[in-house]
């Protein structure tokens, strides 16, 4: 018999086409909907590029005027879900956390069996304005403070960090997180959100496929990595500890959490965008060791195996600078990366086809079950 060629982790596969991002590694570019990402994080805000991600286009004012009332208006959360959260263990994974919340509110929606185009799209605007709340209280929560109410005259990004420290932010914390968001919200069929298209495709409902997503994004090798960089700082200390703790880690096999793409294989395109974002925050912050730690780290590693950062690397230590408990990124990367899942729910609803691969048995040839002997 010829051996069928197996495509181990689907690598270098193309399973669909879609319209909403475009990755190109050979010219390092990420685009939304043929918008550079970089461009967009420089002029648009995150709602701006929800918007554009869900309808097409960015928004006139008007229409950013009412979407931007409408997200405001579905950012609280009901008792009924602080009273789930509540119920969970303190120490819980907050990813944990964040997936329950988005189960719970998913089984309390009644428009939850609707599938049409309109109330799913309702659908993941709501999700998209209540996870900064779910994420803000899992913030506090786990450090023994209340839920802090959301704030209608704020926008996304200030909201969200007033919700998470009961403080109104300033404006280079703003403009990084909001970065952040915009850089994280969207990356064509990476891991959670091509199990986000597998649901889909069986024509489960919106929420059980986020649910699935934030599932898939828990794992160190997907959105999990932006927590493990930070783990990775702490174990090393500081600049001069690098090389060594590289000759060991390396020496052990590890992975360096935060280097290495399965698509960039020469550098991230969203890199520099937060790299610029971490500088800021570095010089506002006062943490020049912060960078010393983060700049020695990635010379030394990429000098060595040629392998280059990607978000994850400068995403993890800002979100550390802006206050962030480590075990809270990935839910921070969930609240911005929402909006992907949901308009690749969208399409994949919109053009349906059952997502159902084949396998190769390589077990135990046909055999006859024994007949036991009875006494
Ligand atoms: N540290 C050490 N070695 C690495 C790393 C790393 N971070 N990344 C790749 N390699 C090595 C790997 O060991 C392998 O070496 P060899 O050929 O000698 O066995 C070679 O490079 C190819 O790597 P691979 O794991 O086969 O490649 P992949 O395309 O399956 O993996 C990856 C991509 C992201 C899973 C991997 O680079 C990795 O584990 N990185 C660390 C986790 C991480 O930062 N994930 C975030 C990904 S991007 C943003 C996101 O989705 O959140």
């Amino acid at each position: 018999d010829a051996k069928p060629e197996i495509y181990k982790g689907l690598a270098g596969v193309p399973v669909d086409y879609t319209a909403i991002s475009k990755v190109n590694p050979e010219t390092n570019s990420l685009l939304y909907r043929g918008y550079p990402v970089q461009e967009l994080a420089a002029n648009c805000t995150f709602e701006e590029v929800a918007y554009l991600l869900w309808y097409g286009e960015l928004p006139d004012p008007e229409q950013l005027g009412a979407f931007e009332d409408r997200e405001r208006s579905l950012r609280g959360l009901d008792h009924d879900v602080k009273k789930v959260i509540d119920a969970l263990p303190i120490d819980a994974h907050p990813m944990d956390v964040v997936r329950t919340a988005v189960s719970f509110i998913g089984a309390a929606d009644p428009a939850t069996p609707d599938e049409s185009p309109e109330a799913n799209l309702d659908k993941a605007i709501r999700l998209f304005a209540k996870l900064p709340s779910i994420v803000a209280y899992e913030q506090r929560r786990r450090n023994g403070l209340h839920y802090v109410e959301p704030r209608e005259d704020l926008g996304y990004s200030a909201n969200f960090l007033w919700q998470a420290f009961g403080e109104l932010p300033e404006l280079p914390v703003v403009s990084a997180f909001d970065v952040s968001m915009i850089l994280y919200a969207e990356h064509s069929f990476n891991a959670s959100t091509f199990t986000a298209r597998v649901i889909t495709s069986t024509l489960a409902d919106l929420y059980s496929a986020v649910t699935g997503a934030i599932g898939a994004l828990k794992g160190p090798l997907h959105g999990g990595a932006n927590e493990a960089v930070m783990h990775i700082f702490d174990e090393v200390g500081s600049a001069e500890h690098v090389g060594a703790w590289l000759d060991e880690a390396l020496g052990a096999k590890r992975k360096i959490m935060g280097f290495g793409h399965r698509v960039y294989k020469h550098g991230d395109s969203r890199v520099p965008t937060m790299h610029a974002a971490l500088v800021s925050l570095v010089e506002y912050y006062d943490r020049p060791d912060l960078l010393e730690l983060y700049t020695a780290l990635a010379d030394e590693f990429t000098a060595r195996k040629g392998i280059h950062p990607n978000l994850d690397y400068p995403s993890g230590p800002a979100y550390h600078l802006m206050g962030f408990d480590t075990e809270i990124f990935t839910p921070l990367f969930v609240a911005a990366r929402v909006t992907g899942w949901t308009a690749h729910i969208l399409e994949q609803a919109a053009a349906n086809a059952l997502i159902r691969p084949l396998s190769v048995y390589n077990g135990e040839d046909q055999r006859a079950v024994p007949v036991r002997e009875t006494a």
